[in-house]
């Protein structure tokens, strides 16, 4: 199972990269509008610099929303670095951009996915990625699990290789969920990587060997 991060803050991008179980960042445009990073130079300037802290997939989302503009946009980010995944909206222009795209080798992410369907029109139009906002349905009392497991289903039966990216991922808990349930890749908050490293036993545990050694040294 991949681990991305889902942001574009370049101190968290860096952190979880040293931890060295870092293998792709998602961003979207609320989260380059969170760190500041607006009009297009720096925008793009900002890609560049999380392609050259994190070895992986950089997932760079186009604001266009038809087909021309998408195209132009998606080459534009695709030229800028070979880690460059271009994302783009699940609706009928982001599909025939997927298509467009996959039929000359740049990397897609389909992103805003909340349906099976919309995620097999995603694999049908040759996405890299596809990306089910798990939270965003938990918050409207929608099973988001439930989501990449039908999607896992569907993918199987056909052996798509479109890889379920589970996204809008909140916890520790949903990573866990998600890879049980074969999701290839989650991205979330670095507090959702860093949580699986914790367990009480492990602190007591160790206390203790610290505290033994001690007794002898
Ligand atoms: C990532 O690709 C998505 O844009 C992101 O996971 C959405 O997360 P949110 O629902 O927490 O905003």
């Amino acid at each position: 199972m991949k681990f991305f991060i889902d942001t574009a803050n370049l101190a968290q991008i860096k952190e979880a990269q040293d931890l060295g179980v870092l293998d792709g960042v998602t961003t979207n445009p609320s989260l380059m509008a969170k760190e500041g990073i607006t009009e297009h130079d720096n925008i793009m300037k900002h890609y560049v610099d999380i392609c050259n802290i994190v070895d992986g997939d950089v997932s760079a989302e186009v604001i266009a929303t038809d087909f021309d503009g998408m195209v132009k946009e998606g080459e534009a980010l695709a030229e800028l670095h070979e880690q460059i995944v271009v994302k783009l909206p699940m609706i009928k222009d982001g599909i025939k951009a997927c298509k467009y795209f996959s039929e000359r080798g740049i990397r897609t992410n389909v992103t805003l996915v909340f349906s099976p369907g919309q995620a097999l029109l995603a694999a049908k139009a040759g996405a890299t990625y596809v990306s089910p906002f798990i939270g965003r349905l938990d918050d409207i009392s929608t099973d988001g699990l439930n989501l990449i497991a039908e999607i896992r289903h569907i993918y199987d039966n056909y052996d798509f290789k479109t890889q379920i990216l589970a996204a809008s991922v909140r916890h520790t808990m949903h990573v866990i969920d998600c890879a049980k349930l074969g999701a290839d890749v989650m991205t979330g908050p670095l507090s959702s990587i860093e949580g699986l490293l914790k367990h009480p036993l492990t602190d007591s545990g160790l206390a203790q060997f610290l505290e033994d050694y001690k007794k002898g040294n």
